[in-house]
C-alpha cells in the first residue's frame, strides 16, 4: 500500500456509510464519492464482495479509486458506464429539502458529475451535518488563469473567497483536475438553486459545491452518533 488508510472511526459517519450499503444490489454500477464517511461504505462493499456481490465502482477522486482499489473493488469510468445505477457520496451540509453542500476534500466536480449521470444519489452523513438552511463556506473549484476575475465576482455576490492552500505544501491547494479552489463564505443563501446557476455559468467557474438539482432522486442516509443506527431525512 502506498497510501494512508488511516482514520478516525466516527460511529455515526460509520453507522451511515455502512448502511447505505444495503440500497446495493448484485450487478450494479456504483458511483464511489470521496471523503470519511463514503469509506465506511466502501469497507461494507467490499465485505459483501467477499461474501459474492458483484458490483463496479465508478470513483469520484484518486483518494476514492485508491481506497478502493486497496479494499478489492472492481473499478471503471463514466466512459465505460456513463449512467451509473446508484452513487454513494458524504456532504458538508445537507438541508430539509435534501439541497448540499460539498467540496471539502477538493472533489466537488467529480462528485457532480457522478450525481448528475446516476439514477439515484445516497448521500451518507452524520447528525452534524444536518442543517434546516444552507449557509457558510461553499468551496468552488476554479480555472488558475481566472482566478481574480473569478474572484472578484463572487465578492461581487456578498461571498468573502479565499484560496485554499495546502497544509502540507506551499501554495495553493491543486485539485485531481489541476485547479484551484475558492473557499467562499456566504453569510446567508436565500435562494441555493439561483446561486448555484449563477456561480456554476461565471466562466472559469468549472463548478461550485451547492448540489440542489438532484433532490428529485436524492436519499440522505443519517448516521446517529452514537452509532447505533441510521435513519433517512
Ligand atoms: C469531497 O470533496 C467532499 O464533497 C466530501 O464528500 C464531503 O466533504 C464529506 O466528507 P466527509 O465524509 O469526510 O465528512
Amino acid at each position: 500500500m502506498i497510501f494512508s488508510m488511516k482514520r478516525r472511526v466516527d460511529p455515526g459517519k460509520r453507522a451511515a456509510g455502512r448502511s447505505a450499503v444495503e440500497m446495493v444490489e448484485d450487478g450494479m454500477v456504483v458511483g464511489l464519492g470521496t471523503g470519511s464517511t463514503v469509506f465506511f461504505a466502501m469497507e461494507r462493499l467490499a465485505e459483501r464482495i467477499e461474501g459474492g456481490l458483484s458490483i463496479t465502482g465508478i470513483p469520484t477522486s484518486y483518494q476514492a479509486e485508491n481506497r478502493a482499489r486497496t479494499l478489492g473493488i472492481p473499478l471503471a469510468t463514466l466512459q465505460d458506464h456513463p449512467s451509473p445505477d446508484i452513487a454513494i457520496d458524504g456532504a458538508d451540509l445537507v438541508d430539509s429539502h435534501k439541497r448540499l453542500i460539498k467540496g471539502r476534500g477538493g472533489a466537488l466536480t467529480r462528485e457532480k458529475c457522478v450525481a448528475h449521470a446516476a439514477e439515484r444519489l445516497v448521500i451518507v452523513v452524520d447528525q452534524g451535518k444536518c442543517a434546516q438552511k444552507l449557509a457558510g463556506v461553499v468551496p468552488i473549484e476554479v480555472l488558475p488563469f481566472a482566478v481574480l476575475p473569478v474572484l472578484r465576482c463572487i465578492e461581487d455576490l456578498g461571498a468573502q473567497p479565499v484560496l485554499r492552500e495546502g497544509s502540507v505544501r506551499d501554495g495553493p491547494v491543486i485539485t485531481d483536475n489541476g485547479n484551484f479552489i475558492l473557499d467562499c463564505t456566504f453569510p446567508a443563501i436565500k435562494d441555493p438553486e439561483k446561486l448555484e446557476i449563477i456561480l456554476d455559468a461565471t466562466p472559469g467557474v468549472i463548478s461550485s459545491g451547492l448540489f440542489t438539482r438532484f433532490t428529485g432522486k436524492t436519499v440522505v442516509i443519517v448516521g446517529k452518533a452514537d452509532g447505533s443506527g441510521a435513519f433517512n431525512l
